[in-house]
């Protein structure tokens, strides 16, 4: 099967439980080596002092928290978006820690960690959840990607694992990052997570399409529209192995030329 899975298949498809479940297994405590990497480099990105400001836009946030822990450090507002419905409504659940919500305490206890123990995690996931001001929909092929809802441009976006799979094909990855530039004011950061090589992955039993990026496709499409790359890392796959088919991680920032 090759055929690109659109926002209408996400809608119906995609199942945040089933997501969790298969990418963040947490229990018995252990936060996996692929979560280690990203959250690593989040935590850094955030306490550098120079990806900072008032508001913060993560796109694609999908059923997950873990990559705003870092960034409610740095940003009173945090916005999270994402097409479809189901993954709002579980974002919600966890938001107003309503039974039954995923429970991301050890990775919450992990960030603390990482972050010298300032806070306690229970203080962590109140801040994050007080930063939390809007969840939205949001469709990254729209020239306005928070359509019809408008916002001022904000000082970052961020955004995990999403473009992959929102994206067709090299053209469209490059329109949706243009789109989601245009929430960006100029001279402020993006940071972006994903997978390198991808050709799929599963969510429960259902296929959804990858879209195969290089280090280098993603380089030049950012430094086409304006941005400059201050860092770039990358972890090769040790996780995820049977459930989705990319050879490597990255984390990476960049600066929207002012
Ligand atoms: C692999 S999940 C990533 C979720 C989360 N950010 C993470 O790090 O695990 C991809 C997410 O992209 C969202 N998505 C797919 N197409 C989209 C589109 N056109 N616009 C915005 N979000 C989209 C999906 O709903 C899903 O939540």
């Amino acid at each position: 099967m090759s055929e690109f899975t659109g926002p209408d298949f996400y809608q119906k498809n995609f199942d945040p439980k089933a997501y969790l479940a298969m990418y963040y297994p947490l229990e018995g405590g252990t936060v996996h080596e692929h979560l280690q990497f990203v959250l690593k480099r989040l935590a850094r990105i955030f306490s550098s002092g120079k990806v900072k400001g008032e508001t913060i836009i993560d796109i694609g946030t999908g059923p997950t928290i873990y990559q705003l822990l870092s960034a409610c450090e740095a940003f009173n507002n945090v916005i999270v978006s994402d097409f479809t419905d189901k993954n709002r409504e579980e974002l919600k659940a966890w938001l107003i820690n309503q039974p039954g919500a995923f429970d991301w305490s050890p990775v919450v206890k992990y960030v603390c960690q990482l972050e010298g123990n300032r806070i306690s995690w229970t203080e962590k996931e109140d801040r994050l959840r007080k930063a939390i001001k809007q969840v939205l929909r949001c469709d990254v092929m729209q020239n306005n990607p928070l359509s019809p809802v408008v916002l001022p441009q904000v000082d970052c976006i961020l955004s995990c694992l999403c473009l992959e799979g929102a994206c067709k094909d090299v053209e469209a990855y490059v329109t949706a990052l243009k789109n989601i530039t245009n929430l960006l004011k100029p001279g402020g950061y993006l940071v972006l997570t994903g997978v390198l090589g991808s050709h799929y992955y599963m969510v429960g039993e259902v296929w959804f399409s990858g879209l195969f990026l290089t280090e280098d496709i993603i380089k030049e499409s950012l430094s086409g529209i304006g941005y400059i790359v201050e860092n770039f890392e990358t972890s090769a796959k040790q996780f995820w192995k049977e459930v989705s088919g990319f050879s490597d991680f990255f984390v990476l920032f960049a600066r929207r030329s002012a």
